[in-house]
């Protein structure tokens, strides 16, 4: 067994590797993944298991506390959340000075970036309960910023959040009530948005969450380390690929032209991926993307909606999971391939998918910024580089 530090101080020598395939940043006891196999575990909970019978906030109070709650810590932790889920009126103003059309996910990292304002001074990371409460302050908060976000980009005035709510609805009516203060809930769409926040809650080291750990691995307060990850998140290779993959749906139009987008996926020199397709560590399945897929046809049914884009979508998964090009290299539907048609079924315009991906995340990114502020081995990240410039030249004249 190498050891690579004394390698490093000794030799000058270490490790390359682009895109860390092969590189563990740290040890965590949150999630797990077996890509081979097609595996999720949340504390070691199987996904299709959490899908089925647990709840968002359930799943937010596992992540971030280790063990599910009993019915009264759960009740604690849903009144803790509800009571958090207002944001200061400086927030309101903050929003309402983007322009209407800036994207939400430009808004969402500003806003997040001003509760680092608001709570810097006051917040002592060496408290643990001060570092749960500012956790769960965000868990609370985002779902708020982004009913707000969606709000100003519509032109419509902010509102406050309806604490008597459970979170789900609590998002749902801030978002879309009317000038009068209704909103009619509906059960169906409560239970698909809570599923889809499950379905994203936490993935381990992925490039979002790594982001908020090297942040967080200098002392930046939580704040400040998840708005780094909502800009991380906003990629198109990784949450803006939800986004990604509904133009691409749209941008193909019907299922005679699903043939001609694999071909010109497999085309390098196109610059054109099928988005929504292959996985970093899934080389078999995602199982989030099986439980999408098996969702998105039942939801769209019971809020009876018909979308051609769910016949393409289905035309083009047929058709690359059946070529040889997709099949040597992996490549299956992942997270992102069926979310977007049911968030368009839920009314949600397109520019929020990525926000609804980072609404959900933000219970991972805060249970990983926890987990790391009491790791013994934590050390700030400070990656090296194989240094490929001049060598050392004169300044002449
Ligand atoms: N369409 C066509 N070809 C692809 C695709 C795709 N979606 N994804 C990968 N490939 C090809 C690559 O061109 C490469 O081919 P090669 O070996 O002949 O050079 C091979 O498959 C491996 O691809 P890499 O980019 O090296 O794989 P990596 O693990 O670095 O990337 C990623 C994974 C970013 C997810 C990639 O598959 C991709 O760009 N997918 C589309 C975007 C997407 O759906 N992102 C969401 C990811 S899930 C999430 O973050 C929630």
């Amino acid at each position: 067994c190498v050891d690579i530090s004394k390698l490093t101080k000794e030799t000058g020598y270490f490790t390359y590797d682009s895109g860390f395939t092969a590189t563990a940043s740290c040890k965590s006891a949150i999630t797990y993944i077996d890509g081979d196999k097609g595996v999720l575990l949340y504390r070691g909970y199987p996904i299709e298991q959490l899908s089925e019978k647990s709840s968002y906030v359930e799943v937010a109070y596992l992540l971030i506390n280790g063990e599910r709650p009993s019915a009264e810590q759960l009740k604690a932790f849903n009144d803790e959340l509800a009571a958090e889920a207002d944001v200061d009126a400086a927030v309101n103003t903050l929003i309402g000075s983007f322009a209407k059309d800036a994207h939400p996910m430009a808004i969402l990292a500003a806003a997040i970036a001003q509760l680092s304002a608001q709570y810097h001074a006051s917040l002592d990371l060496s408290d643990a309960e001060q570092r749960r409460k500012a956790a769960v302050r965000l868990v609370a908060k985002v779902p708020t910023l982004s009913a707000l976000i969606y709000r100003h980009g519509k032109g419509l005035p902010a509102n406050k959040p309806d604490t008597s709510l459970d979170y789900v609805s609590r998002f749902l009516k801030q978002t879309f009530e009317a000038a009068d203060g209704s909103y009619d809930l509906n059960q169906d769409v409560v239970k698909a948005l809570d599923l889809l926040f499950i379905l994203h809650a936490d993935h381990e080291q992925n490039a979002s969450t790594s982001t908020v750990r090297l942040v967080g691995s200098t002392g930046a307060n939580p704040y400040a380390s998840v708005a780094a990850g909502v800009t991380a998140l906003w990629g198109p290779a990784h949450g803006g690929a939800n986004e990604a993959v509904l133009k691409m749906l749209e941008e193909i139009g019907n299922a005679d032209n699903v043939e001609s987008a694999v071909v010109k996926a497999k085309d390098k020199a196109s610059g054109f991926r099928l988005m929504g397709f292959g996985h970093r560590v899934y080389k078999n399945f995602d199982p989030r993307a099986k439980v999408i897929g098996e969702m998105t046809s039942k939801v769209l049914k019971q809020l009876g909606v018909q979308d051609p884009l769910l016949d393409v979508a289905v035309k083009l998964e047929q058709a690359a999971l059946q070529d040889e090009y997709f099949v040597a290299r992996k490549l299956y539907p992942n997270v992102d391939f069926y979310s977007g048609i049911i968030y368009k079924a839920l009314q949600i315009p397109t520019e929020m998918f990525t926000v609804m991906f980072a609404l959900g995340r933000t219970s991972g990114w805060v249970a990983h910024w926890l987990e790391q502020q009491v790791d013994p081995e934590m050390k700030i990240g400070r990656p090296r580089q194989v240094y490929t410039g001049h060598d050392v030249r004169d300044y002449q004249g």
